[in-house]
Formats: structure tokens, sequence, C-alpha cells
């Protein structure tokens, strides 16, 4: 599109889902291996994992959303839709988008960890180190970027811009 430019293209994006696929792939064999998918951002990236993941697994999904109210956004999140499986003796990998200030993804992981799973680590597609204001710790990285704002493959800019296949910035853009 032409108001937007590219910073992750289609095939390097493809190129480093099969790297992660064949990794955790390699990491889970012989364990029952659940994927959470956080909607909606991390669909794309979800579905093209799991492709490539060359093992037996369950895929689950679930949406949260941060309180808007700054006051009270202190690493409380809602939950808008539950996993459909319990996930007691599983091992569970938390599939994201991207992770910010990595609050969203602390909550997650608190109350994940309460329903007794084998194990549970996290992917991420991007990272932005950068704005982290928790200690939360990621097993997987997809790219690490630069403190901008992103879109496309599955990120939104005001619920649009999701199906983009690539991921990219917008155009003079201060960000
Ligand atoms: P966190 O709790 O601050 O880590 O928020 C992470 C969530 O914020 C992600 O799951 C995205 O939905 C959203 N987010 C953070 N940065 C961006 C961005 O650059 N583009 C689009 N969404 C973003
Ligand atoms: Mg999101």
């Amino acid at each position: 599109m032409e108001h937007l430019d590219i910073l992750i293209s289609e095939e390097e994006i493809k190129k480093r889902v099969k790297e992660l696929a064949k990794e955790i792939t390699k990491n889970y064999k012989g364990k029952d291996l659940c994927l959470i998918c956080v909607l909606k951002g991390a669909i794309m990236f979800m579905v093209d994992l799991a492709k490539e993941i060359d093992l037996l697994l369950e895929m689950d999904f679930m949406a949260v959303s941060s309180y808007g109210n700054e006051k009270t956004s202190s690493g409380v999140v809602k939950i808008i839709k539950d996993l459909d499986e319990p996930i007691e003796g599983k091992h569970v990998l938390i599939v994201e988008d991207i992770i910010d200030s990595g609050r969203t993804l602390s909550y997650l992981v608190k109350i994940l960890k309460d329903r007794k799973p084998a194990s549970i680590r996290i992917c991420t597609l991007l990272d932005k180190p950068e704005k982290r204001l928790t200690d939360v710790k990621v097993d997987y990285v997809g790219f690490t970027i630069e403190d901008k704002f992103v879109l496309g493959h599955g990120l939104d800019y005001m619920q649009k811009y999701r199906n983009i296949p690539y991921i990219a910035v917008m155009k003079d853009e201060d960000n």
C-alpha cells in the first residue's frame, strides 16, 4: 500500500516462521503441546507457525483486552474470551503478535499458571524490548524491532490492516 513502508517482508516472515517452527518441533518432541493464540493480533502468525510445526498439537484461542484507563492498567487485563479446553498437565506455548510493555503477557502467564500446565512458554512474532515494563521471559522471538508503531500480518491500527501480508510502518509518521 502506498502510504506504508515495509519493515519486514512476507518472505522474511515466512523464512523466520519456518525456523521458529523447526526449533519448537525439536524442543517439544514427544510432548503434549498446546498453542494458545492471543486474539486477534496473533492469528496470522499462529496459523502460519502451526502449519510448519511437525507435531500433534492442540490450538486454542483467548481474547484479552487491557483496560483503557491508564489509572487501572497496572497489568490488569480483562478476559473477553477464555480457552475452550483445560490446560492442566499440558505444555502450553502462548503465541503473541508483539510484546511491548509486557503487561498483557505477564497477566496472562499468571492466570494460566494457576491452571497447572506442565510448562508455559512464550512465542512472539515481534518484540519491542525498549518499552518493557515487566520482566516477562520470552522464549521464542521472530524479530526484535525498534520502538515504532507497526501494523500488518495480524497487527492492527484501529482494527484495520490486519490482512496486510507484511509488517509495515505508516509513512511520514513520527512514531
Ligand atoms: P503490552 O501489554 O504493552 O505488551 O501490549 C501488547 C499488545 O499491544 C499487543 O498484543 C498488541 O495488540 C498491541 N501493540 C503493541 N505495540 C503495537 C504495535 O506497534 N502495533 C500494533 N499493536 C501493538
Ligand atoms: Mg494484541
